[in-house]
């Protein structure tokens, strides 16, 4: 008995922070993924390995522990909330490999954990659908982190790029926005809930100053909406550039981001911004016909990624 899932990594368009206080926001999956696997284990041990991310440890199903046995299993959280809600002390071995970069803001975890959930209950044989996972998948982010957005689990369960709207809905856009990204992720893994609370705090002390950029940031991303919809991908380029601009007001922005954003205008991205929470993780760099130049441009090699959106949601069979 095997059972197999993937799920996809997401990029934050338009929207970031600003969503945070009911303004909309646009996001997508893109087409880098998480996989699962889950093998009967023939030995009493249960086991969770990555060959990609390096390490291994000894699922201890009674204790609801782990033994480290190699490596430094960052996302394993995810991976044990979800799988101590599923499993039950049958031993499995079950291999994670992912193709997006940890902790860089595209949403590693809801992938992995959407992954997780979905390669269980088809394991198990459990009865779900794409409502009832993203639902579960919200619920173990949330178990994990203490508050996490339903925005990354959603995208990642059902694929395809939404807009959230000021009412909290989600509607799918029905284009087929096909545009090569390039992301370029740093070194540093940006602290989400760290980087809403400084926003908030800076927020508090200049709040005629600030609120009024929060608003122009939600009516720019509905202009992103109408421009997505045409197609017009240099009013999309142009509005990330604006979106970037806020997000430095609102002081998420590093160093590093900031080369970044700038280094892909150079090299010929029609718009680059932050995407995500800031402080570290990635920006990402619109750039039709130009995407070996900025990925060459901004980054090393092990820091770059080329990227589309993409329909494909969550993905499983036995
Ligand atoms: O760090 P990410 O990529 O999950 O993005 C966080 C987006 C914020 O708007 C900053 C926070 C949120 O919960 O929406």
């Amino acid at each position: 008995m095997k059972a197999i899932a993937s799920a996809p990594a997401k990029m934050i368009l338009f929207g970031e922070h600003s969503v945070v206080y009911g303004e909309p926001a646009i996001a997508g999956a893109v087409n880098k993924r998480a996989y699962v696997e889950i093998k009967k284990s023939y030995n009493d041990k249960s086991i969770l390995k990555s060959y990609d991310l390096n390490f291994e440890v000894e699922l201890d199903t009674r204790n609801k522990s782990y033994i480290l046995k190699k490596g430094k299993p960052g996302i394993i959280r995810y991976i044990l909330e979800a799988f101590y809600r599923v499993h039950d002390h049958s031993p499995i071995v079950m291999t994670l490999s992912s193709e997006i970069p940890i902790g860089s803001g595209l949403g590693s975890s809801a992938a992995v954990t959407v992954a997780t959930l979905a390669a269980l209950y088809r394991y198990h044989n459990i009865r779900f659908n794409k409502k009832s996972l993203a639902h579960d998948a919200h619920m173990v982010e949330q178990a994990v982190q203490g508050v996490a957005s339903p925005l990354d689990t959603l995208v990642s369960t059902y694929g395809g790029l939404v807009y959230l709207s000021r009412n909290k809905t989600f509607e799918p856009f029905r284009v087929n926005f096909n545009a090569p990204f390039v992301v370029g992720y740093t070194n540093k893994h940006g602290n989400t809930g760290k980087m809403v609370k400084d926003v908030r705090s800076l927020k508090n002390r200049n709040s005629k100053v600030i609120n009024p950029v929060i608003t122009a940031m939600g009516n720019l991303t509905n202009y992103a909406k109408q421009a997505i919809l045409k197609q017009d991908y240099s009013k999309i380029g142009e509005l990330m550039n604006i979106n970037h601009g806020f997000l430095d007001v609102l002081g998420v922005n590093t160093v590093e981001l900031s080369r970044m954003v700038y280094a892909a205008r150079e090299c010929g991205a029609i718009g680059s911004k932050i995407t995500g929470a800031g402080g570290g993780g990635s920006i990402i760099a619109l750039c039709p016909g130009k995407s070996k130049e900025v990925a060459r441009g901004i980054a090393k090699e092990d820091n770059v990624l080329q990227v589309n959106f993409t329909k494909r949601g969550v993905s499983s069979r036995v």
